[in-house]
């Protein structure tokens, strides 16, 4: 009696404690073992009473064990939610950005420093927006279905070829100074291979102003090949494009100090890396925007070409084919 009082009293916070009180009364050589050896020699009138004592005191013991045991078990699963914090966390997987969407981001920071705003357009376009505004004659090549997706002849629907429309669309919204840089998604008919995809992404500059210059261009140009490429030397061969009179192409000095560049420039060290040109002034007019007042220039450039450059990626059919192993390598470029 006296030990089912102890053993009621019994209470503890550490494992080796109960584990001892454990064997002290349910161990082999337990207090409880040696009361059921020494029930043979008790008298046979006491036997009942002797009996049913043990069994009390070993349900004590057993139920005294089992609850502290719990509340133990609880008290670390406790520490172990709520008790580390410095414990190391399960490791959480990061995606990573597209590296069209940075080379964007990155053009469009870039701009905006010098005060361009971002303007969008659809992706289905007619045909003034697309050719017409931006005088090309009926007769132009780019027009032929070879190079553009048509959705609808007469009147004619199709997937824009450039995101010149979108500066036609702002030109007829908005009235000068117009800053504005147009990113966006453009499609055309042609074979898909390393160097040319039917799907690309342009980002073209609309500058217009009281006597814009082409210096003004071509400080602008300038600015932003620093700016994207830590280099400036550039150089302007003339070109020509139907909305913009005159027209250069733009070729960035990529050097010839390694064999990964040596290859992507071909040997000359020059790379083209856009189109530009001051605004012809019959798309002004065809805009709403008086030409005698004002000028202006644009550009327009492929940014899957910028980030094949930038990555020094040889086939632009991986932008498109989410390879996890390819976007994979662009986590640490935010
Ligand atoms: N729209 C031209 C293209 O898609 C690029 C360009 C834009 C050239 C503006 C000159 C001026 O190739």
């Amino acid at each position: 009696k006296e030990h089912i009082a102890e053993v009621e009293k019994f209470d503890t916070k550490a494992k080796e404690e109960l584990e001892a009180f454990r064997i002290k009364y349910l161990g082999k050589k337990g207090i409880l073992n040696d009361f059921f050896a020494e029930f043979r020699n008790v008298p046979k009138e006491a036997k009942k009473e002797f009996g049913q004592t043990i069994n009390q005191l070993k349900q004590a013991a057993e139920g005294k064990v089992t609850e502290i045991r719990e509340a133990l078990e609880n008290a670390e699963e406790d520490k172990g939610v709520y008790g580390d914090l410095t414990r190391p966390s399960e490791p959480i997987n990061l995606g990573s950005r597209h590296p069209i969407s940075l080379v964007k981001n990155q053009i469009i920071e870039i701009f905006s420093n010098i005060g361009f705003n971002v303007s969008e357009g659809p992706e289905i376009e007619d045909d003034w927006h697309n050719f017409t505004a931006l005088n090309l004659p009926e007769y132009h090549p780019a027009r032929d279905m070879q190079d553009t997706f048509f959705i609808q002849t007469n009147p004619d629907v199709l997937l824009r070829t450039h995101t010149s429309s979108v500066q036609v669309r702002y030109m007829e919204n908005n009235q000068p100074p117009i800053r504005t840089i147009s990113p966006g998604r453009v499609f055309r008919n042609e074979a898909i291979s390393a160097r040319s995809h039917c799907i690309f992404h342009q980002v073209e500059g609309l500058y217009i102003d009281k006597d814009v210059s082409f210096a003004d261009l071509k400080q602008t140009l300038l600015y932003f090949t620093k700016e994207m490429f830590g280099k400036s030397k550039i150089r302007l061969r003339p070109s020509y494009f139907p909305f913009t009179e005159p027209s250069a192409e733009v070729d960035i000095y990529w050097g010839l100090e390694n064999e990964i560049d040596y290859r992507i420039t071909k040997g000359t060290g020059w790379l083209e890396i856009m189109g530009c040109g001051m605004v012809d002034p019959n798309v002004l007019e065809n805009c709403g925007i008086d030409s005698k007042e004002y000028s202006g220039f644009a550009f327009g450039m492929g940014i899957e070409r910028i980030a094949m450059l930038l990555y020094q990626i040889g086939d632009i059919r991986m932008f498109y084919e989410n390879d996890v192993r390819f976007l994979e390598q662009f986590k640490s470029a935010l």
